[in-house]
């Protein structure tokens, strides 16, 4: 077939049990006029990479370099600077890490890693601050900054390049980072606790995490849990040193500590390897990222999915898997058995007896053997199998390095899950999750140059993904069907978010209840879907295959097949 000269392939492991999904339909390349994204940038701002939308999704808040600033994002076609606070280390302050060894204009300023909202008036914001990190409160109205002085709390990394996840909850914020200037202490903690509890922090008379890289976190509203999710050392092969695994750690959001053993520390913490293996091919065990879907309205919380994003420590070009865990499964295998850890050998071994005390909430008052118990039993005994067992996703020559992901409904009424995955390089990738396995309907470039530091944060309810870069951040809206002039483009695009009006002869974002509309998300049905229009002639996307010929010739980072 002629086209198939033309056609880019999102190459699928073979012996994998989700079928290759077909080529990509279009690729847009930065700033392309026929995909409009909205981009933010202005000067003297650097390093938008720490993202956070209000609830009515109307201000983005970033976090940059040597400032924090509000974005008026409630227009679709501009996004608008409304405030701006400096926050910058002070000349003694850069001399300081300086003389630590630190380059002044790499990693002395301030870049801040974690906005997350306080309480109504206020915004929790910390930055690497020369390498001597640093908290402040941000009042959201004039978005005036009122520094705190932390102390020995560590609440994001000295290092601007390590990654880290925090969390608020009603007031109290969770967070996952490293702890020292060396970077080679993570620390779980609580902070700001309520009701005149204490913080807790995690034992550090054991070691609970291995070299870890955190990616992400999550609430589990209904069991008063939280999720940590991050790659680390997997210590239980005794084999080799440097096996990364991927894991999710838990604790209880209201642990206290014990009484005598485990003050002041997590007696809740416990964690579990994440599975992502295709059938007969070795595991992708790096956990680059992780989304967490919510359930559908009407379900209940175990049905809350996680997407994750891996990498394979063993592959040396670009592959990735996606694999998906439920939140059922997540709970149930940190309601299993356990492995304990012997100090004497060092090594893990299978918890024998009852012990069903383990990773359960409220253990404060329980006695000192249980607790002692608890300390050296943190690794669950199964891991936690994605959803099918199998990866949803593979896809090699791609490194994926976040992941967003929504549900829509299509106008067969059918709920389909569309993901958005950014690659190494730049571009966009929009997959719908197909009863034929996943389908690649579109690429947009976002970035030109390869991004250390990224991140990006999806309002489904807006329809617009944000990607937050070194130099500005980025508005992508999930649809532009617009794009597909003619019934046939449209329907061939397959995307459950354009449907062709065949009363407006237009394709358009279906709205709940719209009938006359022409899609076929499963197979692309041109004849079918539509018969009597003007414009459906043309052979199945000819045009699209013409442009993105033109356009590919530009982008080395695909093979033309
Ligand atoms: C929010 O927190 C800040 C900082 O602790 C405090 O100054 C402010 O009064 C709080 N606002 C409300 C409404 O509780
Ligand atoms: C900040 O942005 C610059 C480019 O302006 C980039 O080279 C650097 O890696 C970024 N640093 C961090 C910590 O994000």
């Amino acid at each position: 077939m002629a086209s198939g000269v033309f056609l880019l392939f999102l190459l699928l492991s073979s012996s994998g049990s989700a079928p290759p999904p077909p080529p990509p339909r279009v690729s847009f390349l930065l700033n392309s006029a026929d995909r409009p994204l909205v981009h933010f940038t202005a000067p003297g701002i650097y390093n938008t990479t720490t993202l956070l939308l209000s609830t009515d999704a109307s201000t983005l808040y970033v976090g940059a370099k040597n400032a924090i600033l509000s974005l008026n994002v409630s227009q679709h076609d501009i996004i608008s600077l409304k405030n701006k606070v400096e926050w910058s280390p002070s000349p003694r302050e850069i001399n300081d890490c300086e003389n630590k060894g630190k380059d002044p204009t790499v990693d002395c300023p301030n870049f801040v890693r974690v906005l997350q909202p306080l309480n109504s008036t206020h915004l929790y914001a910390c930055g690497s601050h020369a390498y001597s990190p640093q908290d402040a409160y941000i009042e959201v109205d004039g978005l005036s900054l009122v520094k705190q002085r932390s102390g020995v709390k560590v609440r994001c990394p000295f290092n601007p390049f390590q990654r880290n996840t925090a969390l608020s909850i009603s007031g109290e914020l969770f967070t996952a980072t490293m702890s020292d200037f060396r970077g080679v202490r993570p620390t779980i903690s609580r902070h700001f606790s309520k009701d005149g509890r204490p913080d807790v922090s995690q034992d550090s008379s054991v070691s609970l995490l291995e070299e870890p890289v955190f990616v992400g976190s999550a609430l589990d509203s209904s069991e008063r849990k939280l999720y940590f999710f991050f790659s680390e050392v997997g210590k239980e092969f005794s084999y080799t040193n440097e096996l990364r695994v991927a894991r999710v750690a838990q604790v209880c959001k209201d642990d206290v500590g014990g009484l005598r053993t485990l003050q002041k520390k997590w007696t809740s913490f416990a964690k579990a390897s994440l599975l992502c293996q295709p059938p007969r091919q070795l595991p992708y065990s790096v956990l680059q990222d992780v989304f967490t879907l919510p359930p559908p309205e009407g379900s209940t919380a175990s049905d809350t999915l996680f997407y994750g994003i891996f990498s394979s420590q063993w592959s040396s070009g670009s592959d990735s898997a996606v694999c998906v865990f439920r939140l059922q499964d997540v709970r149930s295998v940190f309601s299993g058995g356990y492995r304990s850890f012997d100090s004497q050998t060092h090594s893990w071994s299978p918890l024998q007896g009852k012990h069903t005390y383990l990773g359960q909430c409220g253990l404060e008052e329980f006695a000192d053997p249980d607790l002692a118990q608890v300390k050296k039993s943190f690794l669950t005994s199964s891991a936690v199998q994605p959803v099918g067992n199998v990866p949803v996703l593979v896809s090699m020559g791609q490194s994926y390095s976040r992941v967003a992901a929504m549900t829509t409904q299509a106008v067969s009424g059918k709920q389909y899950t569309v993901l958005f995955l950014l690659t190494e390089s730049g571009f966009l990738h929009k997959v719908v999750l197909s009863d034929r396995g996943p389908r690649l309907i579109e690429e947009i470039q976002v970035f030109a140059q390869v991004q250390q530091v990224k991140s990006i944060v999806l309002s489904s309810s807006k329809g617009v993904l944000y990607v937050g870069t070194c130099s500005g951040v980025t508005a992508v809206p999930v649809a532009h069907c617009a794009s597909y002039r003619t019934c046939s483009q449209c329907v061939l695009a397959r995307d459950p978010l354009c449907g062709w009006s065949r009363t407006k002869k237009i394709c358009s974002r279906p709205s709940s209840g719209t009938s006359n509309m022409s899609q076929d998300v499963e197979s692309g049905n041109v004849g079918r879907e539509c018969q009597g229009q003007t414009g459906a002639a043309p052979r199945p996307g000819q045009d699209f295959l013409l442009r993105q010929r033109q356009n590919r010739k530009h982008d080395p980072s695909f093979t033309l097949h």
